[in-house]
């Protein structure tokens, strides 16, 4: 994994896909597809300038490896900055900086395959899985998909008739069951939320006696939960259940310009309690780091561009290698055991115990 960039994207397409959401396709430019190129299940993170700071957010690609276009999905959420903007103001023709994709919630492809994967989403949860679906259809001809979407109502499905086109031109191959808690339908099972119980009752009817070789999840953390306990009860082991945790309520933004010198200390500068030496682009950086800070704001303060998304631990677009030193991690949602092992960290929640401390955001 290298260290991913912005680069600066037109607007080709937007597409209303509900009242409060939009899908945004970007034109790619020749020299700049190897760098774009992506896996189902990865996000592109969207940087722009805000009331004189910047705010980035990460939203999934939903996009399909054969639809020859680079989509993701935007809903809006209540006071979200980021999401009004583009659900009411953003147009054709306009530019944003876009990172490189970046996630790993991901599966090899394999044609030759005849694998039976689960999806399980709630509400814009669906957008990474979109992405699976579309894909696995059309390059493994003899895997097939089975759905559970959770929404309030019918008006909230995202992608609803391209699920459909889905269905059709795949027959046997899709199945999408539409789980409504704010709208009864004729089937019990499918009014309600997606709990544990709906979710096992409904995987065993469409799935009877058949091993599941993969499950997608994405949702908030109450579904999630109740996903993998139900694919625990059906016998799906740990290692074929993908997670991408979504977290709508929760704005996992930067907002940019912090003051070198912090207020309340009255134009005193932070006490260093590191240095940190990082790598990043095949070029040296050394800054101080301050007492509760992590290293991706210590370097940003001392106007080092460091790669970062959600600065939540969510996301592992700043994971680097630790070469040398100790840190403390304060959250880690991303990193599995085996980058632990290797030496990995998180640097946005990466916090020095050691006087020096050196990354190399370069290391695969
Ligand atoms: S920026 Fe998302 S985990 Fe650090």
């Amino acid at each position: 994994m290298s260290a991913p960039h912005f680069h600066r994207l037109t607007v080709a397409d937007l597409h209303r896909e509900t009242n409060d959401s939009v899908s945004i396709a970007f034109a790619v430019p020749r020299e700049l597809a190897s760098a774009y190129r992506f896996e189902p299940g990865q996000y592109l993170t969207l940087r722009a300038p805000f009331e004189g700071g910047e705010e980035r957010r990460s939203y999934s690609i939903c996009s399909g490896l054969d639809d020859g276009e680079l989509r993701v999905a935007v809903k809006k959420v209540g006071g979200g900055i980021f999401s009004t903007h583009v659900n009411e103001a953003l147009k054709l023709g306009d530019s944003m900086d876009v990172m490189t994709p970046m996630g790993r919630f991901t599966v090899p492809i394999d044609p030759q395959a005849a694998q039976i994967y689960v999806g399980i989403a709630c509400g814009s949860g669906i957008t990474p899985v979109m992405s699976h679906i579309k894909t696995i259809l059309s390059r493994e001809k003899k895997s097939r998909f089975v759905l559970l979407y959770g929404n309030r109502s019918s008006r909230d499905i995202m992608f609803k008739d391209a699920l459909e086109d889905l269905k059709d031109k795949h027959l046997g191959r899709l199945a999408v069951h539409h789980v409504l808690s704010r709208e009864a339908q004729d089937l019990p099972l499918l009014h309600g939320r997606l709990d544990a119980r709906r979710i096992a009752t409904l995987v065993r009817a469409s799935l009877p006696g058949q091993k599941i070789d993969h499950a997608f999840l994405c949702g908030p953390q109450g579904m999630m939960e109740a996903a993998q306990i139900a694919l625990a009860d059906l016998g799906v082991s740990k290692d074929r259940v993908h997670l991408e945790l979504f977290t709508p309520a929760t704005p996992t933004a930067f907002t940019r310009a912090r003051p070198v010198k912090e207020s309340g200390s009255r134009g005193q500068e932070r006490e260093p309690i590191a240095i940190a030496t990082v790598k990043l682009d095949g070029v040296t950086h050394r800054f101080p780091v301050a007492a509760d800070e992590g290293v991706i704001d210590a370097g940003l303060r001392a106007g080092v561009e460091l790669p970062f998304s959600c600065k939540g631990g969510m996301c592992c677009t700043c994971r680097a290698k630790l070469l040398s030193g100790t840190v403390t991690m304060v959250r880690n949602y991303s990193l599995e055991p085996w980058e632990k092992e290797k030496g990995f960290v998180l640097a946005c929640q990466s916090r020095p115990t050691s006087p020096a401390v050196s990354l190399d955001f370069d290391e695969a």
